[in-house]
């Protein structure tokens, strides 16, 4: 048996934290042995309204263990990925043993770990090429039953608009997603700086003259009242269906079941595509909402119910014989976000 040295435990934990999380939770917990890294969901950051049955914390841990598998093979070691490895144990997502492989191929992604983020901004330019596309539909195919959906124009696409808006505005609707989504953003960070969890203002894209009312919307009473007035499909319009209408690309990362192992390989391709896009110069935000609440575990006020049902009979002629999770919004963004989010000190992780 060999042991995993220290140069390459950081190397492979810097590639994984680099991964996306939902809100920038960041739930993941490492623990190393001597040949492998067991990855599991931190319950301290994982478990909350939306994530009552963990569907975005698989999400993430999908992520953060694509890029360590990816990382691993660039320093010459292959991965094998034992999923869910203890039945009982509904938080210990995967047991990963490196084994060192000199001549394996290393995987081009890998370039791209270190700078792909989420941007918020828009109008966005061009068009995504047929051949562009071809690379990302690949990159998801990668993983087993997974693939891209892409509306096409029309009809689709304007279910897509509208599905997107109508989870988007139930953030603002439902007190209770309402609350968790305001306790993720930093604002005492200040709308200039970045913070090392949870969201930063400054990368939120929201307007300088719109930033007083935003931060006010944080008090439920103040979203209460601004409700009245038709707040919540506002804030849809202006967080989902216009950037998205301004945006070239969009597309739905399907897999085919709601079962945490699907979602945890939806995970992986997510995290495969989004690599690919940045490599391609494409700018990505993801959009979770539609897909996360259609599933029906996320329990919503029984007045919005009748909306969840709404999306899930919507996204099913998008996605086929499966079921969508994260939306994709792509293009061409005339810069890079001036602030980009930041990550916790990695031995905040676990013991290491
Ligand atoms: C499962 C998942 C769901 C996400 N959902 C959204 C979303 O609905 N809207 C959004 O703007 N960003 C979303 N994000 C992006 C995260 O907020 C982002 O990854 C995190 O803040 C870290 O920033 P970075 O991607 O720039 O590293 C999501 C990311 C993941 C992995």
């Amino acid at each position: 048996m060999w042991t995993v040295n220290q140069d390459m435990k950081v190397d492979i934990l810097r590639a994984g934290i680099a991964a996306p999380s939902a809100d920038n939770s960041q739930p993941w917990r490492f623990t190393w042995g001597d040949d492998h890294l067991d990855v599991r969901i931190d319950a301290t950051r994982s478990g909350n309204v939306s994530d009552t049955r963990y569907v975005l914390s698989d999400l993430a841990a999908g992520a953060c263990v694509e890029n360590m598998v990816i990382q691993g093979r660039s320093l010459g070691y292959a991965a094998q990925v034992d999923v869910f490895p203890e039945a009982g144990d509904e938080l210990w997502i995967a047991r990963i043993r490196w084994r060192r492989d000199p001549d394996g191929q290393r995987d081009p992604l890998a370039a791209a770990i270190d700078s792909r983020h989420t941007d918020r901004s828009f109008p966005w330019r061009g068009a995504i090429a047929p051949s562009a596309q071809a690379r990302l539909d690949a990159q998801a195919e990668r993983i087993e039953g997974a693939r891209l959906c892409w509306p096409r124009a029309g009809r689709e696409k304007s279910m897509a608009l509208k599905l997107v808006r109508l989870a988007e505005s139930l953030r603002f609707r439902s007190p209770a997603l309402h609350a968790e989504l305001f306790s993720s953003i930093r604002f005492a960070a200040g709308w200039d700086a970045v913070c090392e969890e949870g969201l930063a203002p400054a990368t939120l894209a929201v307007e300088r003259p719109m930033r007083p009312a935003f931060e006010a919307m944080r008090r439920p009473a103040v979203m209460r009242v601004l409700n009245r007035f038709g707040a919540a499909a506002m804030l849809g319009w202006r967080s989902a269906w216009l950037p998205i209408r301004l945006s070239p690309g969009l597309c739905l990362l399907v897999v085919p079941s709601a079962a945490r192992t699907d979602v945890f390989a939806g995970g992986r391709a997510l995290q495969r595509v989004w690599l690919e896009a940045t490599l391609a110069g494409l700018s990505v935000q993801p959009y979770a909402a539609a897909g996360v609440l259609s599933l029906g575990f996320v329990p919503v006020e029984p007045h919005l119910r009748q909306a969840l049902s709404r999306l899930d009979a919507g996204l099913a002629p998008l996605c086929g014989n499966g079921r969508g999770l994260v939306f994709l919004r792509l293009g061409q963004s005339r810069s890079a976000p001036p602030r980009r989010s930041g990550r916790r000190a990695m031995d905040s992780f676990g013991p290491g």
